[in-house]
């Protein structure tokens, strides 16, 4: 099943959006494609501006010195789990190429870089051992940062848990708490001195969603019971990491990174709009509340999707008290809308997605939505929380590129980041703690079970030669962030 299938099972939405499909940019002239009218000094000068990455979207070097097994290498290598059958055994070689991936980065005039860690090139069977020759790696990526000036900022879990691990249960086994106590304690206090911005985890509700619940990613799990399990676990875990962090790094800004969605009604006419409210309540609880309230100290949307009432299962005595965990700031990761439609599948939910395509709305490659408003909206909607910091830590998109002469004329992208830029701005012109705000992503990579087609980078990577090059994307935020 496809991600895109995933989401329409979730199930979104908006019905007044009607345009045609190939008219993803025709709110902006030709003129404005290229230029903002705003200026990257509006956003003030602590504003921070970063591109993000994952390892194993760009390292490659899956089995090279000393790595062990992650679950993205044995998904990835069972046919027909991935689009062509792709693998991330090469990504973007990050691992050879960090330095140059860090001097582009530089060169676009961006001031922090966000990265995971691969868990399994740390610990190869994900506790005990440890890997000299992973940690070393993770100190030079480090070190290339600070030489050049750039903000290191640390995603300690993007997906891809060592196999030995999963062989046990994974997530879905409450040991996933030491396990990951383990981990977590070993990074900080290594690389601590030198890192101060952490975040726990990146996206809990796509990596428990579709790998616990739906099967289409690792480990390609599925079914209600695995999935509250490992989303409970998946919480807790975020908070201990939080603690853990605090701890062991000394002036710690302690993140974690969340994916929301603005969710909308699909129909509006008298009768039906009164049942699709009560499946955007069902699919707000399940996208954008179920992984952050826990640790705010609001407990599981119960009262939004009153089928997470099962989760109580698998509570121990103190989970109340030990999901709670107050971060420096949340990281909101925003890609696209929902429009919700009440339905009778699937049961867990009584709610489904109504596609952009089936919408005739402006899309990406992988058919998500391009609805620049909804940045604005998720920033409103998670500022009422009454956080203090927020970070976009992840924003982009996928568009057909072209090499012409030598150069990837991406206009499209250009737009969408000139119109979600300026929905950023806009929040927090009016009053929004956002501070931050990271592209997704500095290079093309390898896009989960989609595969290498899916291009979200800055900059461009031939797969065959691994050469690079930056995308005019590239050259418009080089400019844009040289007037800070
Ligand atoms: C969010 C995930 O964190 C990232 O790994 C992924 O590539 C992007 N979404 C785009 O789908």
């Amino acid at each position: 099943m496809k991600r895109r299938d995933w989401i329409k099972i979730n199930g979104l939405g908006l019905a007044s959006c009607f345009l045609p499909a190939n008219k993803a940019f025709s709110y902006l002239s030709n003129n404005q494609v290229n230029t903002p009218n705003f200026s990257s000094s509006e956003f003030g000068k602590e504003f921070l501006w970063g591109a993000a990455c994952a390892a194993y979207q760009v390292e490659g070097a899956w089995k090279l010195d000393g790595k062990g097994p992650s679950v993205w290498d044995t998904f990835t290598h069972k046919k027909g789990k991935i689009h062509n059958n792709e693998n991330g055994n090469s990504a973007a070689d990050f691992y050879h190429r960090y330095k140059e991936d860090i001097a582009l980065l530089k060169q676009m005039n961006f001031g922090v870089f966000r990265f995971s860690l691969s868990w399994s090139r740390i610990f190869p069977t994900g506790t005990g051992n440890i890997n000299k020759k992973g940690v070393e790696f993770y100190h030079k990526v480090i070190d290339e940062c600070l030489i050049n000036g750039i903000e290191p900022w640390i995603t300690l879990y993007h997906w891809d848990l060592p196999q030995s691990l999963e062989d046990q249960g994974g997530w879905a086994n409450r040991k996933i708490l030491n396990w990951f106590q383990e981990y977590v304690s070993f990074c900080t206090k290594e690389f601590g001195s030198k890192v101060k911005n952490w975040m726990v985890m990146n996206e809990p509700a796509a990596f428990v969603g579709l790998g616990y619940m739906l099967g289409y990613h690792a480990p390609g799990k599925k079914g209600p019971y695995k999935f509250l399990k490992a989303t409970h676990h998946a919480c807790l875990a975020m908070a201990d990491g939080g603690r853990i962090i605090r701890e062991n790094v000394s002036e710690a800004n302690v993140g974690s990174t969340f994916s929301c969605s603005h969710i909308a009604p699909y129909r509006d006419d008298s009768v039906s709009s009164y049942k699709d409210a009560g499946a955007v309540r069902r699919m707000d609880a399940l996208l954008n509340r179920l992984y952050i309230e826990p640790s705010l100290g609001l407990g599981y949307p119960i009262d939004g999707l009153p089928a997470l009432k099962r989760i109580k299962r698998y509570f121990k005595p103190g989970d109340e008290e030990r999901l709670k965990f107050k971060f420096d700031f949340i990281g909101l990761q925003n890609y696209f809308r929902v429009v919700a439609k009440n339905a009778i599948i699937p049961p867990f939910l009584w709610a489904k997605q109504i596609s952009a395509e089936k919408r005739g709305v402006p899309m990406n490659e992988m058919k998500f939505e391009v609805y620049p408003e909804g940045m604005y909206k998720v920033i409103k909607q998670f500022s009422k929380y009454n956080i203090d910091n927020i970070i976009i830590t992840e924003n982009g998109a996928c568009f057909k590129d072209v090499v012409q002469n030598g150069r990837i004329h991406d206009k499209e992208r250009i737009s969408f980041f000139n119109s979600y830029l300026k929905n950023v701005l806009k929040a927090k012109k009016e009053g929004a703690p956002v501070t931050g705000y990271f592209v997704w992503s500095l290079t093309d990579n390898f896009e989960w079970s989609e595969g290498y087609e899916p291009r979200f980078g800055l900059i461009h990577v031939d797969f065959n030669t691994q050469k690079r090059i930056m995308k005019d994307s590239g050259l418009w935020f080089k400019e844009f962030l040289s007037e800070k």
